[in-house]
């Protein structure tokens, strides 16, 4: 049976969520689900903005048909051709054989690339600025390259002043009968979900999320609807604002993230001793062991943390296993304008804390505090002092 949400007179929610899937893009664990957000207009024209995943594609037919009613689909707006978005596009080209496809020219390359047709016969491919009356509704195209493919484009419909925003502003999550972020309580439930989808998605892409943003500054928005998560119609600065920090690798909080990776256990104690030390001084800490938590989790807390505390024992003379790939994670999204703190064990030729070192001297806008605390096997009594002077050497930056 369908199940849509109407937005607007003229609006219709005809996308799905998925509460199956295990790991989104096969690496980022979804526990809370994932929504593939698809809108309906229906204006003298009816124009559908992008389609959905292949998992839900069955409920999203559905969705549409009803929301069509005996209507014939005009115009399918493809603002992401990823094939989360776009997986049900040869259907709608099959069922709606006279539907035109709105996409700039590097959708129309991806489309033929994925689906294997050309659809310059059925296609207006528009570029920054163009617009597309509907009848009621003027729609103005504005590219997103890298926002997180390059062939992104967001849509602004003028007469409602609603922003169609593609991957930009998107969540993990379904979305559970709520279709708006003022339905739920979203600081609580769903901010961590926000910042680990923008963080993963899109974090590597901050100047071209910046150069969207300032778009988006020109335009009069009274709604913001993504493609994963909720729909905004209220505070909207509150995304606009969390969006300009992510986009400008700026901390949301002051606090310290500890991460380690310890073998048997001494390395962890000494991360453990730091966060006493800092929690005792009233700062913030979070801990991660890498080996147990998701890189893609602790990417995301990186992205909202101030300061990163980095704890790892020497293994194959190198970093251990889980912390070379977290880190690698974390520099490859591009984290910048950190403040980090390094330990680093070896039991006979003590390398991990070097080659951390050089992995953040790739990052721009980097602090490092203190010298690397290296420890042998185990923390000695008199190190017990050496923990004291890095936790203040991380508190004076605090
Ligand atoms: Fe959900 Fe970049 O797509």
């Amino acid at each position: 049976m369908h199940c849509t949400r109407k937005i607007s007179d003229d609006l219709l929610w005809v996308g799905a969520n998925d509460r199956r899937l295990a790991m989104f893009e096969g690496v980022y664990s979804v526990p809370k689900g994932v929504s593939y957000n698809s809108y309906l207009l229906s204006d003298e024209k009816t124009v559908l903005f992008d389609t959905v995943d292949k998992a839900v594609r069955e409920r999203f037919l559905e969705n549409l048909s009803y929301g069509l009613g005996n209507r014939d689909l005009d115009y399918l707006v493809v603002q992401h051709m990823e094939p989360d978005h776009s997986a049900a596009l040869m259907d709608l080209i099959i069922r709606y054989p006279n539907m035109t496809i709105v996409c700039n020219s590097r959708t129309q390359a991806f489309i033929t690339q994925f689906h294997g047709i050309d659809v310059e016969s059925r296609a207006i491919i528009v570029k920054e600025g163009d617009t597309l009356n509907t009848g009621k509704h003027d729609l103005l195209f504005h590219m997103a390259p890298m926002v997180h493919w390059p062939e992104v484009m967001v849509t602004y419909d003028k007469t409602d002043k609603i922003l169609f925003s593609a991957d930009a502003f998107g969540s993990f999550g379904a979305l559970n009968g709520a279709l708006f972020a003022d339905e739920v309580d979203f600081d609580r439930d769903y901010l961590d979900e926000a910042r680990r989808y923008y963080a993963n998605i899109v974090g590597k892409y901050g100047t071209q999320t910046k150069a969207l943003l300032d778009k988006a500054s020109a335009l009069e928005i009274e709604m913001i609807c993504p493609l994963h998560g909720f729909v905004w119609r209220n505070n909207l600065e509150r995304m606009f604002s969390i969006y300009e920090l992510w986009s400008r690798y700026e901390p949301e909080d002051k606090g310290v993230l500890i991460a380690y990776a310890s073998v048997y256990g001494n390395t962890e104690n000494a991360a453990e001793l730091l966060a006493c030390r800092l929690r005792e001084q009233g700062i913030k800490t979070v801990m991660f062991d890498v080996s147990v938590t998701a890189a893609s989790e602790i990417v995301a807390a990186a992205f909202k943390w101030s300061h990163l505390a980095i704890a790892s024992t020497t293994y194959n003379a190198g970093i251990f296993v889980t912390m070379e790939a977290f880190l690698n994670d974390l520099v490859s999204h591009n984290i910048q304008n950190r403040t980090v703190a390094i330990i680093e064990n070896g039991s006979w030729a003590a390398a991990s804390g070097g080659l951390i070192r050089e992995i953040f001297e790739k990052c721009k806008n980097i602090a490092f505090v203190r010298d690397i605390l290296s420890i042998k096997s185990s923390l000695t009594n008199s190190q017990l002092e050496e923990i004291d002077s890095l936790a203040a050497a991380l508190v004076a930056t605090l």
